[in-house]
């Protein structure tokens, strides 16, 4: 067995995610290369979602009896949890959401219909970068045709990086919020923060990171980072689908208008108007996602629990050594970073001329599960002037026989397809 330095127990790891123990096509072991999609989830976080709906199940702030107050103080422990795993100066300054999505499209929304000084208006400037999810896209371009603001973005290296090459010409004076990816979701880059940040706050520009293929994966910490906004979501990080998260620096929240009006944002409601509640609940309309919430708040414990370091480490060492293996492959072209260097665990590829599609379906036959297409980051495609790129993600239970297994599956497809 292939060992490298910095791997955790996977054998003890696996053990807690009953999944990764299935087969598939007639007794194929599932091999789950997909984690930038989405996680498996382990028998802890399993076990938190069904004693809450067992045990403590009621709607949250609004009972007397003893199981709401028990659904409360697990819901709102939750995010005690989240607020310490990102480093949050108050845990009021963690908004749950449904996803990363809406973390991000929340901010886009609060920043359109902000009074100054953060309006986002016809005399302003939103940038983004090229190597964006369709989620820190699309919703900037909504509040740009709703308000006339200028969408700018940066390009990429033919390495995949940021070009920044230009950074004073695209981040300027008239700059109102750049919004950027930590960790690309098709790439694996790893961007730089700090120079991003830098010249963000030369311009008194808000900064939004998505942190959607981070937070699973390396220690983040909002302090740190010196960004207005991050957003990830629970289910790539070992929690349930259906809750995401939006940190928030406190006065910001302060001053932000709701975007979602309901029940649960509100002081007081009359048939004229109404005042909103303090955050994050004045972000919070209606039932909010509450098993989803101790799902996660049981993720992070899991996490912690294993250290965030360590499992950054780990998938170091994976990655390095699937970077290298795959390159072995003879036309399989790396569609981001060719090393391990500044690069997340998501490692995209072309395989001579065989589609993505065709690669994924001969993979899946042997029961190696990857991601085909353009991974909701299209313009990345069209830069490398490709139409899809098979995906292989990599997560904190991944081993180096998993990444044999890819390349063996791949010489598989070569074989099949002459
Ligand atoms: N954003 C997820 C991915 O990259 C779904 O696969």
């Amino acid at each position: 067995m292939t060992q490298l330095p910095g791997l955790l127990d996977t054998d003890a790891i696996r053990k807690d995610f009953p999944l990764l123990d299935r087969t598939v096509h007639d007794g194929k072991k599932v091999v789950y290369l997909d984690n930038a999609a989405t996680s498996q989830k382990p028998n802890q976080v399993l076990d938190a979602l069904n004693d809450y709906y067992a045990r403590h199940n009621a709607n949250v702030h609004r009972g007397v009896h003893v199981l709401a107050e028990e659904a409360t103080a697990l819901y709102e422990g939750a995010r005690d949890k989240v607020a310490a795993f990102v480093n949050a100066p108050s845990r009021d300054e963690v908004i749950f959401t449904k996803n990363a999505s809406e973390s991000l499209n929340l901010v886009a929304n609060m920043l359109g219909w902000a009074d100054e000084p953060y309006r986002v208006d016809d005399r302003t400037e939103i940038v983004i970068t090229e190597m964006e999810h369709h989620s820190n896209i699309v919703p900037w371009q909504l509040l740009a045709q709703r308000t006339g603001a200028k969408l700018k973005w940066f390009g990429l290296t033919d390495d995949g990086r940021l070009d920044l090459s230009n950074i004073d010409e695209v981040i300027t004076e008239r700059t109102k919020v750049v919004s950027f990816v930590l960790v690309s979701n098709i790439l694996g880059t790893v961007n730089p923060v700090e120079t991003i940040v830098r010249r963000a706050q030369e311009v008194g520009a808000l900064v939004v990171v998505d942190a959607s293929q981070a937070a699973p994966h390396m220690a983040v910490d909002v302090q740190a980072l010196q960004a207005d906004f991050v957003a990830f979501t629970g289910h790539k990080m070992c929690g349930p689908t259906g809750i995401g998260v939006l940190w928030g620096r406190q006065e910001l929240l302060e001053d932000l208008p709701p975007f979602l009006g309901g029940g649960e944002m509100i002081e007081t409601v009359s048939m004229h108007s109404s005042t909103y509640a303090p955050a994050p609940h004045k972000f919070e309309a209606g039932t909010p996602p509450i098993a989803q919430a101790v799902g996660l708040g049981a993720a992070v414990d899991y996490l912690s629990a294993i250290g965030m370091d360590r499992i950054a480490a780990h998938e170091h060492a994976i990655t390095e050594y699937a970077v290298r293996r795959l390159q072995e492959v003879p036309e399989l072209r790396i569609i981001g970073p060719s090393t391990a260097e500044d690069r997340g665990a998501a490692i995209s590829f072309t395989l001579g001329d065989i589609h993505p599609h065709d690669v994924g379906q001969v993979l899946d036959e042997q029961g190696i599960a990857v991601r085909v297409g353009h991974h909701c980051a299209r313009p990345v495609c069209l830069r490398y002037g490709i139409p899809a790129t098979t995906r292989a993600s990599f997560y904190l239970y991944s081993t180096p026989a998993e990444v044999d297994a890819l390349v063996e599956g791949l010489e598989h497809v070569r074989n099949f397809f002459g």
